[in-house]
C-alpha cells in the first residue's frame, strides 16, 4: 500500500522522509500517523539512516486540531496512545533518525523531533508545545521527552506558557544540534548522514541502543549493559575489518555483519 502523505526518497542507505501536506503545515492526523508507522515498521536493512523533514514552511505543526476538536475522553486515550505508539517505535528503529527541522515544530512536531536521534534546525525553524492554549497537554509523549532533553525547568516553563521558541533559542538550551541557514539545511543533514554510512553500521546500532536504553540504568547497570554491547563488537565481522583497516592503512569496507 502507499503513502498519499509521505514522500520518500532513497539513496545510498539514507532514506529521506517527507511529510508532505503542506495545506495544513504538515500536522498529524490520523491518516498521516498511521502511513508514518507503516513506513517505520517497513523500513528494512538497506537503510542506515533515516532523515525526517516536511514539506512546505512547516515541519509538522502539530496534531490535527480539526480531527481532535471532538474527541472525547475514549477517543483522546486512542489517539493518544497511537500517536505515542508510532513515536516509540521510531525512536526504537536500529538505526540513527535524524530531524532536519524546516519550520514550524510545534505540538506533535516537536514531539516527533524529539524522538529523533540527532535534530538540525533551519534558522525560520520554531519549536514550541502549545496544548495547553487548545485545552490539553502534550499527548505524543512530548512531558516526557522534552523534560529528558532540555531539563525539567525549560520543558515546564515552555509546555505552561505555551510560547513558541526560536532555532538559536533551540541551539541554546540544546533542543537542536546546529541552526544552519535554510538553504543549506538538507546538504547540511545529509553531510551528517552520510559520516554515519561510512561507519561499521552493528557498532553505531549498538552505541545507539547503549545510549538510549543505558540512560534509563543506574551507573553500574548502564556500565554493564555498555560493556556486554562493547563485547558484541568483537563477535562482528565489521570489527575485523575496521581494524585491519586501520593497521593497514586503507579504508575500511563494511559488510554489515
Ligand atoms: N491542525 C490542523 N490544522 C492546522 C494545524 C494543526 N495543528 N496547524 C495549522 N493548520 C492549518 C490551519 O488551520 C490553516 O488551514 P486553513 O488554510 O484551512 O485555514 C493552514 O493549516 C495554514 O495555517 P495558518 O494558521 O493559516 O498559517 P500561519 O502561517 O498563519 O500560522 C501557525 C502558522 C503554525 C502559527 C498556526 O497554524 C498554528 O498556530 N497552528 C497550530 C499549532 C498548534 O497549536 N499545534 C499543536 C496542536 S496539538
Amino acid at each position: 500500500m502507499g503513502y498519499e502523505f509521505l514522500a520518500i526518497e532513497q539513496n545510498e542507505g539514507i532514506c529521506t522522509l517527507t511529510i508532505n501536506s503542506p495545506r495544513t503545515l504538515n500536522a498529524l492526523n490520523t491518516q498521516v500517523l498511521d502511513e508514518l508507522g507503516r513506513f517505520v515498521d517497513s523500513i528494512g536493512s538497506d537503510v542506515r539512516v533515516l532523515i525526517i523533514t516536511g514539506a512546505g514552511k512547516a515541519f509538522v505543526a502539530g496534531a490535527d486540531i480539526s480531527e481532535m476538536s471532538s474527541k472525547n475522553y475514549e477517543e483522546g486515550l486512542e489517539f493518544g496512545r497511537f500517536g505515542a505508539g508510532v513515536f516509540r517505535r521510531l525512536e526504537q528503529l536500529p538505526i540513527p533518525v535524524i530531524a532536519a527541522v524546516n519550520g514550524y515544530a510545534l505540538g506533535g512536531g516537536c514531539e516527533l523531533a524529539c524522538a529523533c536521534d540527532i535534530r538540525i534546525a533551519s534558522e525560520r525553524a520554531q519549536f514550541g508545545q502549545p496544548e495547553v492554549k487548545l485545552g490539553i497537554i502534550p499527548g505524543f509523549s512530548g512531558t516526557y521527552r522534552l523534560a529528558k532533553l532540555i531539563g525539567q525547568g525549560r520543558a515546564k516553563e515552555l509546555i505552561y506558557t505555551g510560547r513558541t521558541m526560536r532555532a538559536d533559542e533551540a541551539l541554546s538550551v540544546g533542543l537542536v544540534n546546529s541552526v544552519v541557514p535554510d538553504e543549506e539545511l538538507l546538504t547540511k543533514v545529509n553531510e551528517i548522514a552520510r559520516m554515519i554510512v561510512a561507519n561499521a553500521p552493528i557498532a553505531v546500532a549498538k552505541a545507539k541502543q547503549s545510549i538510549a536504553e543505558g540512560y534509563d540504568m543506574n551507573a553500574d547497570e548502564a556500565i554493564a549493559f555498555e560493556n556486554r554491547l562493547f563485547a558484541e563488537c568483537f563477535s562482528t565481522e565489521d570489527q575485523k575489518e575496521g581494524m585491519a583497516a586501520f593497521l593497514a592503512k586503507r579504508l575500511a569496507e563494511f559488510k554489515n555483519k
